[in-house]
């Protein structure tokens, strides 16, 4: 068997070198237009950081595990073709700013019916707005020189950070198909890849369009929890509760459950913000505004808490940080990625500039480049912005630290040192609640938390 992988970003990489390394019989190619990430991916220093992934693709790579750039030979040559291309938001058009941009799945869709001469499988792995399978199926029914297709959808749950022991040993594998002979004989197969390492009954099989929105329902129910705990956040600021408490405290409900309670600056990522504008845009072309609204509201609780986090530096530092210095420690949307997408430090930067801070910025996994174009636009640069290579250079003669990402290192720095090599009144706000805000404020911190 052969499998084809379009897309070699932070889905398509992972999941394939999985694959690849639990099914030593599968010759699996992964396949980008972007060739300095083809490369990079097969080089020593790949082009994603994920703990784990090293060692995978080690293992598998050069033996049934490849990376190319040749997309047309690639598919021409495989069985199934796992479609993992970027389905960015709009940013123009019709459904601008929450509608999916789907002009790279169809340009994949009409690149696999050009030059497929044998029957294909093809999995949707992108996240997806619901009914997209139908917009493939007729792509290839209209360009096709009959070749048989089968599409399903596959989507991926994987967080980015624990993406290899995610994909080890996943909570479900969820497979939707057309309910057809020929599309059962699909889904078995696909079935049977990963059957290989997860246990049967944690694959679960569905009709196209139950899969393809589950992705889209999962991702909104995770963000809800999120923005719930967040918007409580305020409200412990306001009354003297900690918000850790009451999360415990709540947690401890079975029906509840404890995970994905904790407070923070805002959540980020390349999933949660996009899936759930998405059912929004989806909830009101069927004509369903307070479905709509009702899920929206997750989106803009989510960006009162980013404002809120900038809001609170300001105000605490006297109500102005015009040239103070203001180190922020993190820049990617969660620890243990170098992922920057929609994370929460972007716009705390970009609040900070605009009140005319000199902002500092370090993470041990963002490149400099890349927290500049992120925070500026391509190419641009600002001199109040500039990135530190450790936590200590990015604090000297601070007036601020904002902790933004959560990364492990932040937690056992010397903060005493700290301390004594920053403006006075030096303070500290925890975005993530890692840090024992008593203990700072021994020290001499003026220390705030989120929700505490
Ligand atoms: C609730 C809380 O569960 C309990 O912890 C608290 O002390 C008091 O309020 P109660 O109102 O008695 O208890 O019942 P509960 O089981 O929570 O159900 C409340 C309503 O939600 C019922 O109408 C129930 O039918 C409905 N419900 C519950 C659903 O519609 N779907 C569900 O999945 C669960
Ligand atoms: C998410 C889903 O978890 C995953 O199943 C899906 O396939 C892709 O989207 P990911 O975006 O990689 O994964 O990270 P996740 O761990 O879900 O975190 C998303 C954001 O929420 C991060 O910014 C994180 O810091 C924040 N978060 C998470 C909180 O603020 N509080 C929490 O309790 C959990
Ligand atoms: P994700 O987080 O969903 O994996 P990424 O942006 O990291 O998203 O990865 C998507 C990849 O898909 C990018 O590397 C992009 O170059 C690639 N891609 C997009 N369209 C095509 C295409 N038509 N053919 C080949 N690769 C493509």
């Amino acid at each position: 068997m052969k499998i084809c992988c379009i897309g070699a970003g932070y889905v398509g990489g992972p999941t394939m070198a999985v694959i690849a390394l639990k099914a030593p019989d599968i010759q699996v190619t992964v396949v980008d237009m972007n060739a300095a990430r083809i490369a990079a991916w097969n080089s020593d220093t790949l082009p994603i950081y994920e703990p784990g992934l090293d060692d995978v693709v080690k293992e598998a790579r050069g033996r049934n595990l490849f990376f190319s750039t040749d997309v047309k030979a690639t598919i021409a040559a495989a069985d199934i073709i796992f479609v993992s291309v970027n389905t960015p938001t709009k940013t123009y058009g019709v459904g601008s700013g929450r509608a999916a941009d789907l002009r790279y799945i169809e340009s994949v869709a009409r690149t696999i019916a050009e030059v497929s001469t044998t029957p294909k499988i093809i999995v949707e792995k992108s996240t997806i707005p619901v009914k997209t399978a139908e917009t493939i199926q007729q792509i290839l029914a209209a360009n096709t020189s009959g070749a048989k297709f089968q599409v399903l959808s596959n989507p991926e749950f994987l967080a980015e950070g624990t993406a290899v022991p995610d994909l080890f040993n996943p909570d479900r594998v969820l497979i939707g198909g057309e309910r057809t002979p020929e599309g059962d004989a699909a889904v078995e197969t696909l079935v049977s890849v990963y059957a290989r390492w997860v246990p049967r009954e944690r694959i679960i099989t569905t009709n196209l369009w139950s899969s393809e929105l589950s992705k889209l329902v999962a991702n909104a129910f995770l963000a809800q929890r999120i923005s719930s705990i967040n918007a409580i956040s305020a409200l412990c600021e306001a009354t003297g509760a900690d918000v850790d408490e009451v999360a415990n405290a709540i947690g401890k409900d079975s029906r509840i459950g404890p995970k994905f309670l904790k407070a923070s600056v805002g959540f980020g990522g390349s999933c949660f913000q996009k899936d759930i504008l998405n059912l929004v845009y989806l909830c009101e072309s069927f004509g369903l505004p307070e479905v709509a609204a009702y899920w929206n509201q997750v989106v803009s609780m989510n960006d009162y808490q980013k404002r809120r986090f900038s809001a609170r530096i300001l105000k605490s530092l006297f109500n102005t940080v015009a040239d103070k210095r203001i180190a922020v420690f993190g820049f990617a949307f969660k620890k243990d990625t170098n992922d920057t997408r929609e994370s929460a430090a972007i716009n705390v930067v970009r609040d900070l500039l605009a009140e005319h801070a000199n902002v500092v910025v370090y993470d041990p996994k963002v490149p400099a480049a890349e927290i500049m174009s992120d925070v500026l636009g391509k190419g641009e640069t600002n001199p109040r912005l500039t990135v530190a290579t450790s936590a200590y250079e990015a604090a000297l003669d601070a007036h601020a630290i904002a902790i933004v990402t959560e990364w492990d290192e932040f937690k056992t720095l010397d903060y005493t040192k700290i301390f004594a090599d920053m403006h006075k009144p030096a303070s500290l706000f925890d975005g993530r609640n890692i840090v024992d805000l008593a203990k700072l404020r021994a020290i001499g911190f003026r220390a705030h938390g989120i929700g505490r």
